[in-house]
């Protein structure tokens, strides 16, 4: 650029868990002085909410009640993401299993996605100089103008041992059982389901290292960047 000024570039990357999503994402954003947001930990933290305060999780329209209630913030950092709930740290608290296990049925109720979607589109039009979001719905939903959408894939075998190895677990059957049924959750509700844009590049991470994938999304952006 001739005055030396990048304009600001948007990047989605989206794809279903064990993927490297977030491992990917940080560390594209951090080497390209981005912001970050992790939309996963927005659908999580008013999952938190919603049980912390007794809420049925099975009853859509009591979640669709309470939905504007809870203030949730993300620090845009990707040396340090940070997410509060009414001001409180949830960043450890949201990663329990009993999150893990409810949030699909929460952040399929539409009033959810409307809230968590209006504050992801405000983070990413504030982002001076530019934001890797990541989730499941960013390139087709939230920000389908985005300069770039990478939609990254693994084999489920893959996906499980990975997340088994962050949540120290050995029941890497069971990992991929519920990693699974989480997805299927994902990928067959009817607001904004996990899906890949039609424009978005697909990289398949099963045989790839993480810092492999990470320096094939930073050659990516670069390469928009220039115009190719
Ligand atoms: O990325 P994660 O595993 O922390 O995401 C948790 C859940 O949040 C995931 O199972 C589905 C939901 N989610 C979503 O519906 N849309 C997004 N953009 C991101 C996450």
């Amino acid at each position: 650029m001739e005055n030396g000024a990048a304009q600001p570039v948007i990047v989605a990357i989206d794809g279903p868990s064990g993927t490297g999503k977030s491992s990917t994402s940080k560390a594209v954003a951090a080497q390209l002085g981005l912001s970050y947001l992790d939309t996963g930990a927005q659908y999580r933290a008013i999952t938190w909410w919603m049980v912390t305060n007794g809420i049925d999780i099975d009853d859509p329209t009591a979640i669709a009640a309470v939905a504007g209630k809870p203030e949730i913030v993300s620090g845009t950092d990707p040396e340090n993401p940070t997410i509060t709930v009414d001001g409180t740290d949830v960043a450890g608290p949201i990663r329990s299993q009993e999150v893990t296990s409810k949030v699909s049925a929460v952040s399929a109720v539409p009033e959810v996605r409307a809230r968590i979607t209006e504050l992801q589109r405000s983070l990413a039009t504030s982002a001076e100089k530019g934001i890797v979001v990541e989730g499941r719905d960013i390139g087709t939903t939230v920000l389908p103008d985005a300069d770039l959408k990478v939609f990254l894939t693994a084999s489920p075998e893959a996906r499980a041992a990975r997340r088994s190895g962050e949540l120290k677990s050995t029941d890497v059957q069971a990992t991929r059982e519920a990693l699974i049924k989480r997805d299927a959750a994902d990928s067959s509700r009817k607001t904004s389901p996990l899906a890949k844009a039609d424009d978005a590049v697909e990289v398949d991470t099963t045989e790839l290292t993480l810092a492999q994938v990470i320096e094939c999304v930073v050659t990516l952006v670069e390469e928009k960047r220039a115009g190719k």
